[in-house]
C-alpha cells in the first residue's frame, strides 16, 4: 500500500489527517524510520557519575540500557539477551560489574560482550561464538552539555546537525551557570492513554492552550497584581504574562519547536516555590552574562526537541515521551536544576516540578485530560477522518533580526507544529536524510517567502 504523506500533513494550508495519532501502520513506520533514525535522550551524565553506574531507559519501544565505561565513556545496549529475548537488567539504574540474565544466566560485562555462559561445556560442545554475542551496541551515543542522547542510524547526521537552533534554545536551561545541570530525585513514571505525537506537539507548539485549559491554575496561582495592573483597575487578578509581555516568539524548525515570552522579571513564573524564585532573582545577573538578557529571563514558555523531549524552563521538568503503541504514551518526568545550586533549592525545584508537572500535579491534569479525550473521540470512524486544524500564524513566519535564531513567529501560532509535522512526514517517506534535509530546506525557504 503506497501511503501519500503529504496529503495526511499539508504544512502549506496547515492541515493534518487525525489518523496520524491512530494507525497501528504508520506506528510501526514510526518506530522504524523515526525512532530508528532520530537521536533520542537517554540519560543525564549524573545519573551515571561513575564506571559500572548504569540507567535504563528506551528508544521507542526498545529497552536500553546506558552505562559509564571503565575509561569513562558511555555506551548504551540493547537491553535483551541474545539467549532468547530476557531483559538482562531489570534494575531502574544502579552499579554493576555485569548484567546477568534472570533466565539461564548468561552474563554480559558493562561492555556489552559476553562474559559467562553456565554449563558452557557441556551445553555447547561445539562451541558458542561468544565474542559475536554481546548486547548489541546502539549505533552512535553523544552528549550535549550534560544530555546523553543516542541514534541506531550511521547515516543520521551529527547530534549538533540535528538539534540546529533549538540547542540555542535548550542552552537556556544547561548553560545558567558554570557547573551545568543535575537531575534531581528520581523519575516519575506514568502511562497517559494518547498518541505519543499529542503531548510532544503541544510542547512544540501549543501555548494557546495555556489561555483556557489552565484558565483555574492562572486565577488562583497568578503572580500578585502589580501597580500596572492596580492603575487599569485589574483589581487582585494579576493580568497574565501573554498581556504583560513586551514580546513573544515561537521557533519551529526541523521538527523541534520553543516558546516564550519576553519579561523583564527573574523569576517570572508563577508555577514556582518561592525558594525558586528567589534562587532565580539571586542567580540572574551570572545567567545573563552567560546567555543575555533574552534567554536569562525566559523561565515561561514551551519547548520541544524532536521527537520526544519536552522540557519547561523554570519549572525544571525535563520529560520524554515513550511511545507505547498508537493509543498510549508512558512519560517520564525528570527534575533536571543547576548543579551549583544549594541543596535546599534543589529541593524547592524538585517539589515546584512535582506540585505542576508531576503525575498529579495541577497543570498535568490539565493537559492530560484533553490529550486522553482527543484519543478517545479518535476511535470514532467518521471523526479519524476529519483533518486537523493547525493554520494559526500561517504567513507570519520570519527570521528575526536580535539575534534569536531560526524560523519564529509569534507565540500563538502553530509553526512549530507544522514544522513538527513536516519533519515527521518526510522521515516517514524518505529512504534517507539527505532527501529529509533537503525537503526541510525548501518548506523553510517557501514559509519564509511571506514572512
Ligand atoms: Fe537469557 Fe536464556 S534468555 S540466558
Amino acid at each position: 500500500k503506497v501511503i501519500d504523506f503529504d496529503a495526511l500533513v499539508d504544512a502549506r494550508t496547515g492541515r493534518v489527517a487525525s489518523s496520524i495519532y491512530t494507525d497501528p501502520e504508520l506506528y510501526d513506520l514510526e518506530l522504524d524510520r523515526i525512532f530508528g533514525r532520530c537521536w533520542l535522550f537517554l540519560a543525564h551524565v549524573s545519573q551515571i557519575p561513575k564506571a559500572g553506574h548504569f540507567f535504563n531507559t528506551y528508544m521507542g519501544e526498545d529497552p536500553i540500557i546506558v552505562v559509564r565505561q571503565k575509561d569513562g565513556s558511555i555506551k548504551a545496549f540493547l537491553n535483551q539477551c541474545r539467549h532468547r529475548s530476557m531483559r538482562v537488567s531489570h534494575a531502574d539504574c544502579g552499579n554493576t560489574r555485569a548484567f546477568t540474565c534472570p533466565y539461564h544466566g548468561w552474563s554480559y560485562g558493562t561492555d556489552g560482550s559476553l562474559v559467562d555462559v553456565p554449563l558452557e561445556q557441556r551445553a555447547y560442545p561445539h562451541g558458542l561464538c561468544n565474542e559475536k554475542l554481546g548486547l548489541q551496541e546502539v549505533t552512535r551515543v553523544a552528549e550535549y552539555k550534560g544530555l546523553i542522547f543516542g541514534n541506531w542510524d550511521p547515516a543520521a547526521p551529527s547530534l549538533e546537525e540535528y538539534m540546529g537552533d533549538i540547542a540555542w534554545y535548550l542552552d537556556g536551561v544547561l548553560d545558567r551557570r558554570p557547573g551545568g545541570t543535575e537531575i534531581v530525585g528520581g523519575v516519575q513514571k506514568w502511562v497517559i492513554d494518547c498518541n505519543w505525537k499529542l503531548p510532544a506537539e503541544q510542547f512544540a507548539s501549543d501555548q494557546y492552550h495555556a489561555l483556557f485549559s489552565h484558565a483555574s491554575a492562572v486565577q488562583v496561582l497568578g503572580a500578585k497584581a502589580d501597580d500596572a495592573d492596580k492603575a487599569l483597575g485589574a483589581g487582585q487578578t494579576a493580568r497574565p504574562v501573554w498581556e504583560t509581555a513586551k514580546d513573544a516568539l515561537q521557533y519551529g524548525q526541523a521538527g523541534h519547536g520553543s516558546g516564550f515570552f519576553f519579561t523583564e522579571k527573574p523569576d517570572a513564573n508563577v508555577w514556582v516555590d518561592g525558594m525558586v524564585s528567589q534562587y532565580y532573582r539571586d542567580t540572574y545577573p551570572e545567567a545573563a552574562e552567560r546567555l543575555g538578557k533574552v534567554r536569562a529571563l525566559r523561565l515561561a514558555g514551551h519547548n520541544n526537541m524532536f521527537p520526544t523531549m519536552s522540557w519547561l524552563n523554570g519549572t525544571a521538568t525535563l520529560r520524554v515521551w515513550h511511545p507505547r503503541g498508537p493509543n498510549q504514551v508512558e512519560v517520564w518526568a525528570f527534575c533536571i536544576a543547576d548543579k551549583d545550586a544549594p541543596e535546599d533549592v534543589k529541593q524547592a525545584f524538585e517539589r515546584s516540578a512535582t506540585r505542576a508537572f508531576g503525575p498529579a500535579g495541577f497543570l498535568e491534569q490539565d493537559d492530560s485530560e484533553n490529550w486522553v479525550e482527543i484519543q478517545k473521540v479518535l476511535r470514532g470512524k467518521r471523526a479519524r477522518q476529519t483533518k486537523l486544524i493547525v493554520e494559526m500564524g500561517i504567513g507570519n513566519e520570519k527570521l528575526r533580526e536580535d539575534g534569536i535564531p531560526g524560523v519564529t513567529n509569534y507565540i500563538f501560532s502553530e509553526t512549530a507544529a507544522r514544522a513538527m509535522y513536516r519533519r515527521w512526514a518526510d522521515l516517514l517517506a524518505c529512504d534517507t536524510w539527505a532527501q529529509v534535509l533537503e525537503r526541510s530546506k525548501a518548506y523553510e525557504e517557501e514559509v519564509l517567502k511571506h514572512g
